[in-house]
Order: C-alpha cells, then structure tokens, then sequence
C-alpha cells in the first residue's frame, strides 16, 4: 500500500503513529492473551516435560518465573534456536519470533507480567506420543538398548538394523524417534542394500563389544544412500511430496549412526525409526549429491591463527529438484553461504546462509517447496572457518594446522544436496509441514539443567526435573570422587509431572560437582555443576 505514495516520504509519521499505537496497548498485555499464543507457537514443542529444554514453559508460573531470561535469550535471537537466515531463503520448519512478538514479550515483562483472564488462554498444545505424522507402517528399533557411559564424553556409535521387509517396500516418510532425551544429540539413517556392505557393518559390530560399532564421521563403510533419514531436536520428520521417495528392498539394512553428547552418568539408549510407506506409487526416488572437499578450489587445509573460506563449484548437469540441504562442518566451521547460479552468472537461487553456524545446531534442512536448478547452473559453496584462539571452542590451544578428518578434532567440508530429476510443475510441490500443535512428546522421567551454571556458592541454583510418576525422590550433591556432600531432597514425595528445585550450595568449596536424582521408578539421572568462587 505505502509504495502507492511515490516520493512522499513517509516513515518518521509512520514511525510515530506506530509507536503511539503500540505504547497505549503495552500496559494491557497479558500473559493468556498476548504471551500464552507466542510461547506455545514458538517455545512449548522443545519446552515441555521429557524435551530437550531445560525448563517447561506451559503455565504462567512457569513462563512468568524466567520473565526476564525470556527476553534475553529471544531478544539476542539464542531462542528459538535457527542457525539460517531466514531472510536469505525459507526453510521447512523454520523457528523465529517477528519484532513485534519479541516487542510483546519484553513490553509484558517491563509491565510486570500481568497474568489476566485464563479464559482468554489459547490452551497448550496437546502433543500426542509417538509420532508427529501419524500411524507409522513400520517401527524399526534399535536390535538392543546401548548404554552410553558417564564419562563426560561424546560418542558416535552406529546399529546396524535389518529392514527385515520381504518385497520391494516405497517409502514416503522417515521420522525418528530418540529413545533419550538426556543425551541423544542427533542421528543419521544410511541405506545399504549392498552383501558386502552389509557384512562389513556386521563385523565391525562383532568386534565392538558394545552394541553397534564406533564411527564418528560417517558410518565407517559405503553405503548406497547416505541420508536416508535424521534427526536433530526439533526439526520435524522428513515427509517427502506423493510420488516421491525412498525404497527398501528385501534384505536391505539400515545403518543408524548415533551421536550421544557427554554425560556424568550411565544413560540407555533405544532409539526407534518409524516408517511410513507411500499411498501412491513412487516415481522419483530421492537422490543424495554429496559435495565433499574434492570440489574446492583450494586444498583442505587450515592454518592456524587465520580465518579461512573455502570454496567449491559444481555444475548440475540435469535439470534437479532439491528437497533438502545439509552443510556439515566440525568446531572451526563459522559460517556458510550456498548459492546456485546460472553459467552466465545473471540469475542466483539463494539456497542457505548459516551466519554463525553452530555445531550443537546442525540440521538438515529441506525446503517448504521443491526448488528448481535448472541444468547448466552452478552450485556455489562457501564454508568459513575460525581457526584462531578468539574461537572459544577450538581444540586446539595454541591453534594448529587442520585438515580433513573423521574426529571432532578434525575437520571436515561437506554439503549433502538430496533431490529428484526436475519434472515441470515441481516448483509448486508443496513439502508437507508437521502442524506445530502435533508435534511429539515423551512421557519419561527428566532432570534438565541446573541454572545458573557455572555458579558461585553464594548463589541459589535451582534444577528442574519431569517424574513419569509420583513418589519418593532423591536429590543430593555429590563430588567427583562421588562423595555425597549435600542432599537436598531425601526419599520426599513428589507428584507426576515438573518440579523445580533450589540447591543451596553455601560453604561448599569452588570445583565441580555432579547433582543425582533418583526418581520414584528408581531411574537415576545426572548433570554437572560448576562451582566459582564466591
Ligand atoms: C528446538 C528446541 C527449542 C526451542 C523451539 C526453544 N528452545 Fe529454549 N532451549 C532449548 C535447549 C536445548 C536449551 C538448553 C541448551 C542451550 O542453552 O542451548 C534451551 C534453553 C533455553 C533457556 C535457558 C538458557 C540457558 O542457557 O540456560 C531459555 C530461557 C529458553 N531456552 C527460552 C526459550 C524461549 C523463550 C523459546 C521460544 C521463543 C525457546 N526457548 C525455544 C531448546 C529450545
């Protein structure tokens, strides 16, 4: 409407009326009206009993007890957590607050966070267990649950799990179901159909003792399709468009590589893959493109002390439809930038920008429509890395010389781009969106996060936990050689559902700390705290 005004120059009246307008409502904004809707819409699906979010933001308590953290994490863009830009190019599932909801949330809390009338309350989502999408065909599951060790460290470990269908089966939608919360931080599906292949993931699997067999870049053998499915918190279940997908042959194999994030305590794992097969017959099976470091202009090397990009170049032959994007990089990563051009460089499709890429945020990200490269285009890939000391989480101190690599201390350059060959009309295939009201959640015992963390013993540190059931809980302190030092709940009862506990920690010597809860079904859950100098 205002660009019918040319030349007039409208925005400091604009900018007024707006601001009065705006200045009359803020004392009025309530949490049922004007809060409830944004924190269900964009918070609740992570922050919600057995999810990963510390703390539970349902209630007015609740949200009303973190106010002001709320308009700090949102504010600064840190929640909810999105890594791309979503000006640069829109994404499946995409997760931002506009200006105006971030305006709602911080004028509520300088108003001091009037509740209001419950009726005005929208309800929270009712979020069904089990799946996202429906009634899966098939639930392929772990052989066996894999105990992940206290140890404080990260573990990359890969199930080899038998399809176990008897003919030619098209699939339509992968969703993955993480058996545990406390530490499963992301997983990849690999297809093989491959004897050999197979055989080898066998035996790597009888030579680890454990369950599965270690493997912390890829899945330690060729497969024949390397993103068959994944997961990261949040993101919702691939569901590709009617005729478009995946098959699974008779005595093909999935291969589920893991990631478990470091913990204090024993956590068990069981992780399950439903599978939702086609209601039409497939046509197009997805493809995965992999760009790796041979299409850099560049050796893979990275200096020390310097920011480096690097780039690659990769024409498309065929006319391709993309379905999804995955950029992967390891702890030096900072940025990157894809892009895709025509040969006379005239026209670009935008296709992801990460401005700060984020290694606990990594996501494969498919597209709201299936987007066109016409043959003859260029994928443009840029990656960015930050091999200096100013980047807190490099591992190396002094910085050294970096290169490809399958350890988190190595590093890596890799771009998955999975899609189908064009068919006109393509660009107006819709990818379905999981409504956000349905999204999956996990009735199970939780301890979240103590905060704040590290803390001075001055501090009061509070902790939240979820109990599947009511009963006797357990609360203490204890130090690394697992002497108890304080018990802060002993064998009280407590009701289903959240708890929110202070740990007072007064006189108790700076270092760190391990906090235990033991649940009323007798489960034990664990998180390390840090203790300053007061
Ligand atoms: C995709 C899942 C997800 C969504 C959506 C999400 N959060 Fe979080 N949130 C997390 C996780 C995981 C953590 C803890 C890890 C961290 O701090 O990065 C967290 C931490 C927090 C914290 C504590 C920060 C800290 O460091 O202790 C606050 C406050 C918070 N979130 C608020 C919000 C708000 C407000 C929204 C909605 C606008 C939101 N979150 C949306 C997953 C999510």
């Amino acid at each position: 409407m205002l660009s019918n005004f040319h030349g007039m120059n409208w925005s400091p009246f604009l900018g007024l009326v707006l601001f009065l307008a705006h200045a009359s409502v803020a004392a009025q904004y309530t949490f049922h009206a004007d809060v409830a809707p944004i924190i269900y819409t964009h918070c609740t699906q992570c922050h919600r009993q057995g999810e990963i979010g510390p703390m539970p933001f349902t209630t007015y308590e609740e949200v009303s007890a973190y106010g002001n953290f709320i308009v700090y994490v949102t504010a600064s863009g840190y929640m909810p957590p999105w890594t791309p830009d979503h000006n640069y190019s829109s994404l499946r599932g995409e997760r931002f607050l506009t200006e105006e909801e971030k305006a709602v949330l911080s004028e509520w809390v300088a108003s001091g966070m009037s509740e209001g009338n419950p009726a005005d309350n929208p309800g929270v989502p009712s979020f069904p267990e089990g799946s996202q999408i429906g009634e899966p065909d098939l639930v392929l599951s772990m052989p066996e649950p894999f105990v992940h060790q206290g140890n404080m460290m990260d573990q990359y470990q890969v199930f080899v799990i038998p399809t176990g269908v008897t003919q030619s089966t098209e699939v339509q939608a992968i969703e993955v179901r993480p058996g545990n919360n406390a530490v499963d931080h992301h997983a990849l599906i690999a297809y093989t159909n491959n004897p050999s292949t197979i055989s080898q993931a066998q035996s790597l699997d009888a030579a680890d003792p454990a369950p599965g067999y270690e493997s912390f870049g890829d899945y330690g053998v060729d497969v024949d399709e390397f993103l068959f499915g994944g997961w990261v918190p949040g993101t919702p279940p691939i569901q590709f468009p009617s005729t478009i997908g995946h098959v699974m042959e008779p005595g093909s194999h999935l291969l589920l590589q893991m990631h478990y994030g470091p913990s204090p305590i024993e956590e068990t794992d069981q992780t399950e893959i439903n599978i939702f097969f086609a209601d039409a017959p497939i046509q197009r099976e997805v493809e995965t493109m992999i760009v790796g470091p041979q299409f850099l202009d560049t050796p893979f090397i990275i200096p020390p002390d310097q920011i480096t990009t690097f780039h690659a170049s990769v024409e498309i032959d065929e006319d391709v439809s993309l379905v999804s994007i995955t950029p992967h990089c390891h702890l030096l990563g900072k940025s990157w930038e894809v892009f895709a051009r025509s040969s006379d460089a005239v026209d670009t499709i935008p296709l992801i920008s990460i401005p700060s890429w984020d290694f606990n945020w990594q996501g494969l990200f498919t597209f709201p429509q299936l987007v066109h490269i016409p043959g003859g285009y260029v994928v443009e890939a840029f990656c960015t890395y930050d091999n200096t000391s100013d980047n807190p989480i490099n591992p190396n101190d002094p910085p050294e010389w970096m290169t490809w690599g399958e350890f988190t201390t190595d590093e890596m350059y890799v771009l998955f781009l999975q899609g189908v060959p064009y068919m006109a009309g393509d660009e107006d295939i819709a990818m379905s969106v999981p409504d956000r009201n349905t999204m999956m959640t996990y009735v199970r015992d939780n301890l979240y996060p103590a905060w704040p963390n590290p803390a001075s013993s001055e501090q009061s540190i509070q902790v939240g936990f979820h109990l599947a059931q009511a009963g006797r809980t357990t609360l203490s302190l204890h130090d690394l050689n697992g002497r108890e030092v304080r018990r802060f709940l002993d064998g009280e009862l407590r009701g289903q559902g959240y708890h929110l506990e202070s740990m007072g920690v007064q006189g108790l010597a700076k270092g760190t700390y391990v906090y235990r809860l033991v649940t009323p079904s007798g489960e034990v859950r664990a998180g390390q705290l840090q203790l300053m100098a007061p």
